[in-house]
């Protein structure tokens, strides 16, 4: 098994990751499409192999897709995994890691995809957000959920203090659904998640 993770950001969500053992053990490199982003020196700091692949240094978003998938494939990934990777993919390099590719959303899909989830959440009168994994379809957000985290919306909550409780959430979803795939308890067929031991 071999796991490559896609970030542009702090990497706080690939932090979780490289701090679980089991899952650490798996990981074989990140690739981030932002220069200077937390992400990079997070790998650095575990001695994880990590690689960049700006997309200003490409002319139009297919030219670089292919620079990514060159990246990533040099690494043979059984599950790549986007985690606040920002930059909206094709059908190309989404039919190419069909059914072995991972994102976690921060909303409680498929409420709010795309952008400002908590904001959209607050202003509707939610009383609950909260954080999705799914497999990556090429409708954005739109692939099928595998796990959800509920928070609850304070009164008077704001964006930012929903967006920081909602992390908190996302750190525990996404390692255990990666140990899930990890110990065979589940497995994508037929382009959506079954699961063999208990549902995440
Ligand atoms: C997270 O909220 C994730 O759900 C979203 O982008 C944010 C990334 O945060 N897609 P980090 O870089 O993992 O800290």
């Amino acid at each position: 098994m071999s796991i490559v993770v896609l970030a542009s950001g702090g990497g706080s969500n690939f932090q979780a990751l490289l701090d679980d053992p089991v899952i650490a053990a798996k990981l074989s490199a990140l690739v981030c499409n932002r220069p200077g982003a937390g992400c990079l020196q997070r790998a650095a700091d575990a001695g994880l192999e990590c690689a960049l692949v700006n997309h200003q240094d490409y002319d139009g978003r297919a030219n670089f897709e292919r620079a990514l998938m060159q990246e990533i494939d040099r690494y043979q990934p059984t599950l790549l995994v986007l985690a606040g990777f920002m930059r909206i993919l094709e059908a190309p390099f989404v039919n190419h890691y069909a059914g072995r590719m991972l994102n976690i959303h921060p909303s409680l899909l498929p409420k709010y995809k795309g952008l400002n989830t908590h904001q959209r959440a607050i202003d509707a009168g939610d009383c609950a957000a909260g954080v999705s994994v799914h497999l990556v379809t090429a409708e954005l957000d739109g692939g099928p959920v595998i796990g959800q985290r509920q928070v609850p919306i304070e009164p008077d909550d704001s964006a930012q203090a929903l967006a920081s409780r909602v992390l908190v959430a996302e750190h525990q979803l996404y390692p255990a659904v990666i140990r899930a795939v990890l110990s065979g308890d589940l497995v994508f067929a037929g382009g959506g998640p079954t699961f063999k031991g208990q549902p995440i």
